[in-house]
């Protein structure tokens, strides 16, 4: 059986979820569950950022200890992805022992890499990122994305020498051993990487305590990218155990913002370690309000639950799945996700159950066969590739086709002739259909899919409610 590992990246918990951090969640659970369907053994994590400046400071505003603070958040999370329906196998908190200890350890096996030195420069709390001097410039001195001065700083720190890793990443990208997606982002990566100077990995204690300490080093703490990059390993048990069952990935999704720390910090501390690189980095784009980003100052932000609670779980994961491109940055409007509910899951989907299921049980038909589920390769593809709002469309295109076969073939018009057998054939050819697209959606909407298995179960039952009640 063959082993596959998937990873999400983990948020900061200095908030409560929202809709952006679904997107990591979800694309994660679908590959996870088409990966179990094509018969692979799936280990996937998930897990929360505690450490860095940004959530020492909000735990400081809001006058409450960070380790009260950071577990509060860390709950909410965990209840966020299990109302998505997402199923994680493993979940690292920053804050775990085990992680710590880890980190340090693979802090030591770098050692070789590592040198002390002056910075000089800037610095982003809200990105927890070091700024260089021409972002400095292009940006007049304030982040984009924060609004806010970029801090100077003046410190000691470790650094990370990435010049020993930048051909050896570069030739890993180029030949497709580490496969970044989509294809358009490798170039900005590459040049982002010939540009790359030696990353700043620490800083000193005595301007923030909030992480994990430089083992041998009193005075440091390590830079939260590395702590929350080495998650990915140190959640399999590295370096006590032998992880190369499982690693390297299968899929690392990240969202594109952060991409870059997934493709040149992260292969060089692999590298460093002699481990090796994720077999694909899949970036999806962000999810907009309006065209815009969501921001509480804007008063934009949807909140994923009061989607869900409007019309069910499986509609907010279809939407989102679907409408929300996996790669380029898409809307989320109210009136988009009604429509899509209404026209969409309840016309197309609930309403082809409820018309075939209706018909089956009215003219005794029963399904002896085992019918045999084979997916198109038109749709491994596309999902082999993390193409999943493509290969949902795929799937969607079937069942607007099966809807159409119904009505040029008008079952009911074979029953009221007697034509039986012709009857027989019909609806047995439009339910295996059915069934056969069922399977391809159950990574997107499992909940759904059971469902629809039972009604056409043997003996047939049309739904007693509408799969989706018209809203
Ligand atoms: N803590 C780091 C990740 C460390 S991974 C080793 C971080 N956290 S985050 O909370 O800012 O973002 C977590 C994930 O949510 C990222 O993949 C990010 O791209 C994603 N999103 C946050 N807002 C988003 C949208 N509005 N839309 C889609 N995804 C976005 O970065």
């Amino acid at each position: 059986m063959k082993k596959t590992y998937i990873t999400t990246a983990i948020p900061y918990v200095n908030g409560t979820p929202h809709i952006g951090h679904a997107m990591d969640y979800c694309l994660a659970d679908v590959c996870a569950r088409y990966h179990a369907m094509i018969g692979d053994e799936v280990r996937m994590q998930a897990g929360v950022d505690e450490h860095g400046g940004k959530i020492f400071q909000k735990a400081a505003d809001l006058g409450i200890p960070v380790e009260e603070y950071v577990a509060e958040n860390t709950q909410k999370f965990k209840d966020f992805i299990y109302k998505l329906g997402v199923h994680y196998t493993d979940f690292v908190r920053t804050t775990d022992a085990m992680h710590e200890k880890g980190c340090q350890e693979i802090w030591k096996k770098l050692e070789n890499h590592i040198y002390k030195a002056k910075y000089e420069g800037w610095y982003c709390t809200g990105c927890e990122r070091f700024i260089t001097e021409k972002e400095y410039e292009e940006n007049n001195g304030v982040c984009p994305d924060h609004q806010k001065p970029y801090e100077r700083l003046e410190e000691e720190n470790y650094y990370l020498r990435i010049a020993d890793f930048k051909d050896r990443i570069n030739q890993a990208i180029e030949s497709g051993e580490m496969v970044i997606l989509p294809e358009f982002r490798k170039k900005e990566i590459l040049k982002l990487l010939a540009d790359s100077p030696d990353v700043s990995i620490s800083r000193p204690k005595e301007q923030l305590t909030w992480g994990v300490s430089v083992p041998d080093d009193d005075t440091q703490v390590m830079y939260v990218w590395i702590d929350a990059l080495a998650n990915y390993i140190t959640v399999l048990g590295y370096p006590e155990k032998d992880i190369l069952d499982w690693w390297p990935a299968e899929a690392q999704f990240v969202g594109k913002d952060i991409l870059r720390f997934h493709a040149i910090i992260w292969p060089a501390m692999l590298m460093g370690l002699g481990l090796p690189l994720p077999k694909n980095l899949v970036s999806h784009g962000m999810v907009l309000a309006n065209g815009q980003k969501m921001s509480k100052s804007i008063g934009n932000v949807v909140d994923p639950m009061e989607a869900i609670e409007k019309h069910g779980l499986d509609a907010f994961r279809y939407y989102f799945l679907r409408h929300i491109d996996t790669f380029a940055d898409s809307d989320f409007t109210w009136e988009k996700f009604d429509n899509a509910y209404n026209n969409e899951l309840a016309n197309d989907l609930g309403n082809l159950v409820q018309r075939l299921a209706t018909l089956a049980k009215k003219n005794n038909i029963t399904i002896n066969d085992e019918l045999k589920f084979e997916l198109p390769h038109e749709y491994t593809e596309l999902m082999d590739n993390f193409e999943y709002s493509k290969a949902f469309d795929y799937v969607w295109a079937k069942v607007q086709d099966i809807n159409r076969k119904i009505d040029e073939e008008k079952p009911w018009s074979l029953a009221k002739n007697g034509e039986i057998e012709k009857l027989n054939t019909c609806m047995i050819g439009l339910i295996d259909e059915l069934l056969n697209a069922n399977n391809m959606l159950k990574p997107f909407i499992p909940d759904t899919c059971k469902k629809i298995e039972k009604v056409f179960a043997d003996p047939i039952m049309p739904p007693e409610v509408p799969l989706f009640p018209k809203q």
